[in-house]
């Protein structure tokens, strides 16, 4: 308790006062994190290892954009800083802990941006929901990443959703996980996804209690992974179950 009021208090002064409501859910997914880092392990290999896969076969690599960027757990940050001349991480929030990070040498060539890239503020408006059109203003984007932040953007959609749907069109959370999807698709520049599409909360015995599609049936593109993440193992939340996500990479 005592790290994660560090972290909050260090990370409120270097964060958008609009954004500052979401610290405490990169602080949770921290402390998090830290207690499942065993389980998480080969979750964030796999997603490291997609990474690696997808940028090995450009031939140039200047700009490298990271959507969801987060904690840096699952982004191999060495590599990519050290293979293009500039990398962007973009989040709602960049947690002190990751600040501090980048300030070292290797890293001096990493930016960081904080933006919300749900849309969600656009669609509100009545305008159309283009969250990523900004990528085609970045000079020299070779290589973007989303890592791990679709279902995020569904999960905040759906809370703000619910907590004022007036206004608001009744596919609002599925719009955007598409508007997503769309903004990654067909650009000239190589994209790795990396998403949780699902979860399954499932027993001490092993058998499946609920099934949840966390992408709402919005079509995905090709996978060329997939693998289970125990987000939640066994005496994380409760000694009766587990949840584990199924994650995939395309690109
Ligand atoms: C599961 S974490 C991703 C983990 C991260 N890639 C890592 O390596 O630690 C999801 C991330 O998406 C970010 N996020 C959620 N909704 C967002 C939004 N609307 N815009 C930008 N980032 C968002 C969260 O702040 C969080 O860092």
């Amino acid at each position: 308790m005592i790290a994660e009021a560090l972290l909050y208090a260090a990370t409120l002064p270097t964060t958008l006062k609009e954004h500052r409501k979401y610290i405490r859910y990169s602080v949770n997914l921290w402390s998090r994190a830290g207690r499942c880092s065993r389980q998480w392990a080969e979750h964030e290999a796999n997603s490291r290892s997609a990474i690696l896969k997808a940028m090995a076969g450009l031939r140039q690599k200047r700009t490298a954009v990271v959507l969801g960027s987060g904690l840096l757990r699952d982004v191999p940050i060495r590599e990519l800083a050290a293979a293009f001349d500039t990398v962007v991480l973009i989040d709602l929030v960049h947690v002190a802990s990751v600040r501090l990070r980048m300030k070292a040498k290797a890293y001096r060539n990493v930016r960081l941006i904080e933006r919300d890239l749900s849309g969600y503020d656009d669609l509100a408006a009545g305008k159309v929901a283009e969250p990523l059109s900004f990528l085609r203003n970045v000079p020299y984007l070779d290589f973007v990443v989303s890592a791990n932040l679709l279902s995020q953007i569904g999960r905040g959609v759906q809370r703000r959703f619910e907590a004022a749907p007036a206004g608001m069109p009744d596919d609002t959370v599925e719009q955007l996980i598409a508007a997503h999807l769309s903004g990654l698709s067909g650009m000239p520049f190589k994209t790795c996804l990396l998403t949780d599409i699902s979860y399954a909360v499932i027993d001490r015995n092993g058998a499946t209690q609920e099934e949840v599609d966390l992408l709402h049936g919005v079509p995905l593109p090709d996978a060329q992974a997939g693998w289970s993440w125990p987000v939640v193992p066994i005496g994380e939340e409760s000694a009766d179950y587990q949840i584990v996500h199924r994650v995939i990479a395309s690109h």
